[in-house]
């Protein structure tokens, strides 16, 4: 971890000089809907490659590239496959990042050697008005170092990068709190290749039967798709429902969905007391941080329903478990097995007759 902290500033009223930091080749750590972001220029590699050495990424885990708005796409990359724009022109500004070819500019430091490049616009004013103000494509993975919890406040940033970081715009706690949804969709049909804050069910909505394989993001190793991810420090168990704390005197946390379990556990955090998997993504990173700081040596987290959102945080818990205990991330269903198999791809979901919707639906996206 990095002695000494970053510039904190205001997510408005910082902008313009973040902006200056970024066309200088600095790093700046800056809000999104999703989590927040450590953004470098783009079109910079040298920038791109401080952010690899800030977060201790391994350089085979190429970045997503953030524009400012929807129109910015193909100015940078020329004509895109009609699904990937009619997605864009469906959810951008939103929490859904597209494959594209990369284009010549971006140097291929920030795709990781790869052919194609993740991009996204988020939607997050403060977050719009800095890539255009720096006036430059901003390259930003999740703001932690790697494999470690996403950040969702500016103090999880200063906490995790220190001052790796040249300035952090400060804009409170993020709105979705998961990760945006990775979609490959220059195919026949589109692929998701990681679960996040878009549902699936949205998704399938506006273009009809989509394959998930959220084992398969990024070439030739997946990154935020790898097995073991997005972990607090603390070993974290995933458990099927709210349940007593084991009776061995051990000091467990316990993140609950809805309920508060019986006693017995040093530290609860209780993720939405209404049953809401919107609301409860939101509040995933921030709650496993406090668990993480609360000094217990084991997390057991209940599993969300597998619906919508819930899907997303249930792939982030199983990769934050599976680098703990592999005896028992098999037990409970492997990262990379487990939720693949546990709920029906949304092909199965829809009826033959909702197919056929989506299908006219998909029709009518298409520019
Ligand atoms: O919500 C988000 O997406 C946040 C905010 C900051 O935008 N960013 C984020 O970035 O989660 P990161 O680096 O933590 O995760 C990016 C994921 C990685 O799993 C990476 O492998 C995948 O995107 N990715 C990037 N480029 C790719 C590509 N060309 N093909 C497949 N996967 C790619
Ligand atoms: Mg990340």
């Amino acid at each position: 971890m990095s002695t000494g902290s970053p510039r904190v500033l205001p997510a408005d009223s910082g902008i313009a000089e973040a902006a200056a930091v970024l066309r200088d080749g600095g790093l700046v750590a800056f809000p999104t809907e999703t989590v927040y972001g450590l953004g470098a220029n783009a079109l910079d590699a040298r920038a791109a490659a401080r952010i690899f050495e800030a977060k201790a990424r391994p350089s085979f885990d190429p970045l997503i590239t953030h524009l400012a708005d929807a129109p910015d796409l193909e100015k940078l990359v020329g004509p895109v496959p009609p699904a990937v724009a009619a997605l864009a022109e469906r959810f951008w500004p939103g929490p859904l990042t597209l494959l594209v070819d990369r284009p010549a500019e971006i140097p291929p430091i920030v795709t990781s050697g790869l052919d194609t490049m993740a991009v996204r616009v988020p939607d997050e004013p403060s977050a719009r008005a800095l890539i255009r103000a720096a006036g430059v494509p901003v390259a930003a993975p999740s703001a932690n170092r790697f494999g470690q919890l996403s950040p969702t406040r500016a103090e999880h940033v200063v906490k995790g990068l220190g001052a790796a970081v040249d300035v952090v715009l400060d804009g409170g706690p993020t709105r979705c709190g998961i990760e945006s949804t990775i979609v490959d969709a220059r195919g026949a049909q589109p692929v998701v290749l990681r679960l996040g804050a878009l549902a699936l069910e949205e998704l399938v909505e506006a273009v009809g039967p989509v394959s998930v394989r959220p084992g398969s993001s990024g070439q030739p190793v997946a990154p935020g798709t790898l097995a073991a991810h997005y972990a607090p420090r603390t070993p974290l168990r995933v458990v099927a429902g709210a349940q007593p704390a084991p009776a061995d005197g051990g000091r467990r946390g316990f993140l609950a969905f809805r309920e508060r379990p019986a006693d017995g556990y040093a530290a609860v955090e209780v993720l939405s007391p209404a049953g809401d998997v919107t609301e409860a993504a939101a509040r995933l990173f921030d709650a496993l941080h406090r668990l993480d700081a609360a000094g217990v040596t084991e997390i057991l987290a209940e599993a969300a329903p597998d619906t919508g959102v819930g899907r997303a945080i249930n792939d982030r818990l199983r990769r934050a478990a599976a680098t703990w205990d592999p005896a028992d991330a098999r037990m409970h269903g492997p990262a990379d097995r487990g939720y693949r198999f546990s709920y029906q791809p949304p092909e199965s979901e829809v009826s033959h007759a909702d197919r056929t919707r989506h299908h006219d639906q998909r029709r009518d996206l298409r520019p």
